[in-house]
C-alpha cells in the first residue's frame, strides 16, 4: 500500500510541475528589442503574416494590424503561441529560437499595431498628466506604487483593453483616477499605445528628448564634428550675419552723425 501512495504522489508532483513550468510565461531578462525583431520577423514570419503584419500572405493568419483582435491579446498570448504553436493551425512552434528572439519579435509585432502618430500624441498626453507618477521612462518612479510599465512580469499580461479601462476607470482606493473626462476616446488609446512602447528597448521618436543638460567633464573638449564652430556652415553663417548687422549699424551711426 505504502509504494502505491508513493507511486501516486509522484505522478502527481511530477505532473504539477510539468503543467506549472508549461504555463510559467519565461519572461526575457532584459526588455526586448524591435529592431532586432524585425530581422527575425521578416526571415521567420512574414511569408504568412505578410510583411506589414496584416496576414495578407497566408489566409486565416493572425492580422497584427486588427485593432479589435489586437487590443485583446498581449505579449504574453504571443510568446505562448510562438512556443508551442497554436495546435490545429499552421501555426507551428519557434521554440527552436532562443527565447530572446522570440521576446524581440514580440516587440515588432506591437509595431503593427503602434503607428507613430498615435504614439507621439500618446506622449504628449503622457509628459503632461502621467508622467509625474508612472515616472518619464514609464517605470513608476515618481509615486509609490503606481504602475511600472517597463517591466515585462508585470506588462506583458495586460490586454492593451485592460489599460484603456483602467485609464477610463481609474481604479478606486488608489491614486490612478479616471481619466474619462480629460482624454478623448482617441486620446486614451494614444496614451495606452504610448504605454506599450515602454515594453521595448529601442522604441525611438523624432521629437526631440527632453534631457537633463549634460556637464561636460574638464578633461574632454567638446566636440563640433571635429571642427571648431566658426569652421562649420552654420558658424560661417552666424559670423557673416553678424559682420553684416554691425556695417548696417556702423552705417546708421555715421548717417546719424552727418545728418546733425
Ligand atoms: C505557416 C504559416 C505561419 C507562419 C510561418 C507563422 N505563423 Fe503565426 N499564425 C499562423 C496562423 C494561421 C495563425 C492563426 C492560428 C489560429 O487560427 O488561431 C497564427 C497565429 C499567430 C499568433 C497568435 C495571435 C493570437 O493572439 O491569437 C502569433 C502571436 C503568431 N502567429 C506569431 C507568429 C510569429 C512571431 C511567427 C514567426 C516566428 C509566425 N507566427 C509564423 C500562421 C503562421
Ligand atoms: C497621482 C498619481 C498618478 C497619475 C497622475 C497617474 N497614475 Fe496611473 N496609476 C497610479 C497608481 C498608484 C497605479 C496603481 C494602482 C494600483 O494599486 O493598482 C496606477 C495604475 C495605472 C494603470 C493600471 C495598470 C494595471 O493594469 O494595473 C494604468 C493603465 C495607468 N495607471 C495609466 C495612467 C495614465 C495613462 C496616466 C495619465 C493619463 C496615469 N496613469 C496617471 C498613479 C497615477
Amino acid at each position: 500500500m505504502g509504494s502505491i501512495n508513493w507511486k501516486v504522489y509522484f505522478i502527481l508532483i511530477s505532473s504539477c510541475i510539468i503543467i506549472s513550468s508549461a504555463n510559467a510565461i519565461d519572461y526575457p531578462d532584459e526588455r526586448p528589442s524591435i529592431e532586432s525583431g524585425k530581422n527575425i520577423y521578416l526571415s521567420n514570419c512574414a511569408g504568412c503574416h505578410g510583411e506589414k503584419g496584416d496576414g495578407s500572405t497566408f489566409s486565416g493568419a493572425f492580422n497584427f494590424t486588427n485593432s479589435e483582435k489586437i487590443i485583446n491579446s498581449n505579449s504574453s498570448i504571443f510568446f505562448d503561441a510562438i512556443t508551442n504553436g497554436i495546435p490545429g493551425t499552421a501555426m507551428s512552434s519557434f521554440s527552436k529560437l532562443p527565447k530572446k528572439d522570440r521576446w524581440d519579435v514580440i516587440a515588432y509585432l506591437w509595431t503593427f499595431w503602434i503607428d507613430r502618430q498615435s504614439a507621439e500624441n500618446g506622449k504628449m498626453i503622457y509628459v503632461k498628466n502621467c508622467a509625474g507618477c508612472h515616472g518619464m521612462l514609464g517605470n513608476g518612479y515618481g509615486f509609490p506604487e503606481a504602475f511600472d510599465f517597463t517591466n515585462l512580469s508585470q506588462t506583458a499580461s495586460k490586454q492593451p483593453s485592460v489599460f484603456f479601462d483602467r485609464l477610463t476607470q481609474g481604479i478606486p482606493g488608489t491614486a490612478m483616477r479616471s481619466y474619462k473626462s480629460d482624454l478623448t476616446e482617441n486620446e486614451r488609446w494614444d496614451a495606452v499605445k504610448y504605454l506599450f512602447t515602454f515594453q521595448f528597448s529601442d522604441y525611438q521618436f523624432p521629437v526631440p528628448q527632453i534631457t537633463q543638460p549634460q556637464i561636460t567633464p574638464a578633461t574632454t573638449k567638446p566636440q563640433y564634428s571635429g571642427k571648431e564652430w566658426y569652421n562649420t556652415t552654420g558658424g560661417g553663417a552666424i559670423i557673416l550675419v553678424s559682420a553684416g548687422l554691425a556695417i548696417f549699424i556702423l552705417y546708421l551711426f555715421i548717417r546719424g552723425l552727418k545728418e546733425r
